[in-house]
């Protein structure tokens, strides 16, 4: 083999083990814009998880879908197009976070063996305040069908002529 493709084989193979160890969307430097999702959720500009991530170019979206149908439902009644149950948080994560790299931190050992114990068992118990302290809809997390809502719609909330 010529000297070069011998090169070129060990710079290769050197970058795709890197590419093991790092989130592999690092080009992605052009922060993202989450300006569609903040005119509901302004709340979340300002958080940990989605701050960290849009800086990088990781937007709402990339995590949650694009949730066209539930951005424009002024209703509210439609879930976001991805949604999590506790146990795919992790799956989620280490999609980009390879296990590999996270290994070798402290912090995870316990969680990667499967030994963390609540209130520390999942990613963001850790990681941001991704949370809403108050709650007016639930959707299953699985189905995304909703199951409990306060009842208030849009129509409602102009005054009704008497
Ligand atoms: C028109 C307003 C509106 C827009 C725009 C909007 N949302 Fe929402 N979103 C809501 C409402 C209302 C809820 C339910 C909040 C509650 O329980 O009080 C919600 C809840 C959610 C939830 C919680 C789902 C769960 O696990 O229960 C996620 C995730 C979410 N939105 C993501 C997004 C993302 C991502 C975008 C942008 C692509 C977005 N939303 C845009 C109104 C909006
Ligand atoms: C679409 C890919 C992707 C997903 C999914 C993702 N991340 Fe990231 N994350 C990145 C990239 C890229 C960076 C910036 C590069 C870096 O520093 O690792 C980053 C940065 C971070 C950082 C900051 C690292 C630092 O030292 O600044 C934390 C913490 C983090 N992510 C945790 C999480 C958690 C928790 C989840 C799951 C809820 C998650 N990430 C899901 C791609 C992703
Ligand atoms: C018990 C708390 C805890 C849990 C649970 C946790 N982390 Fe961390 N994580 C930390 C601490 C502490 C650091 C180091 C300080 C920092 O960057 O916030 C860290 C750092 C990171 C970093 C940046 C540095 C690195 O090692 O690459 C990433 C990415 C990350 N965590 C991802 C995750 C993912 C993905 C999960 C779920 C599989 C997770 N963390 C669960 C505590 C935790
Ligand atoms: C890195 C992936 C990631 C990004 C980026 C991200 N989310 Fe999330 N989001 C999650 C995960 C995972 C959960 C479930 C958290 C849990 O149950 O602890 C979640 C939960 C939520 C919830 C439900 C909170 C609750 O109290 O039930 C809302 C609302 C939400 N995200 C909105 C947003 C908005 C708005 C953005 C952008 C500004 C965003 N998310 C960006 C991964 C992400």
């Amino acid at each position: 083999m010529p000297r070069t493709v011998v090169l070129l084989t060990l710079l290769l193979a050197a970058l795709s083990l890197g590419a093991d160890k790092k989130p592999t969307t690092r080009h992605a430097i052009e922060p993202a814009d989450n300006s569609y999702c903040l005119t509901c959720h302004i709340n979340f500009q300002e958080e940990k998880l989605a701050s960290q991530h849009q800086k990088i170019g990781v937007a709402c979206s990339s995590c949650h879908g694009p949730s066209d149908k539930h951005s424009s439902d002024e209703d509210g009644l439609t879930a976001p197009d991805i949604i999590f149950s506790k146990e795919l948080i992790a799956v989620t994560c280490t999609a980009c976070h390879k296990n590999g790299a996270l290994e070798k931190d402290g912090a995870h050992a316990p969680l990667l063996a499967g030994k963390a114990a609540e209130p520390y068992k999942f990613c963001t118990d850790c990681h941001g305040k991704h949370a809403m302290a108050h709650r007016t809809r639930r959707w299953d997390k699985n189905t995304r069908k909703l199951i409990s809502d306060d009842g208030v719609r849009m129509m409602n909330q102009v005054p009704e002529k008497k």
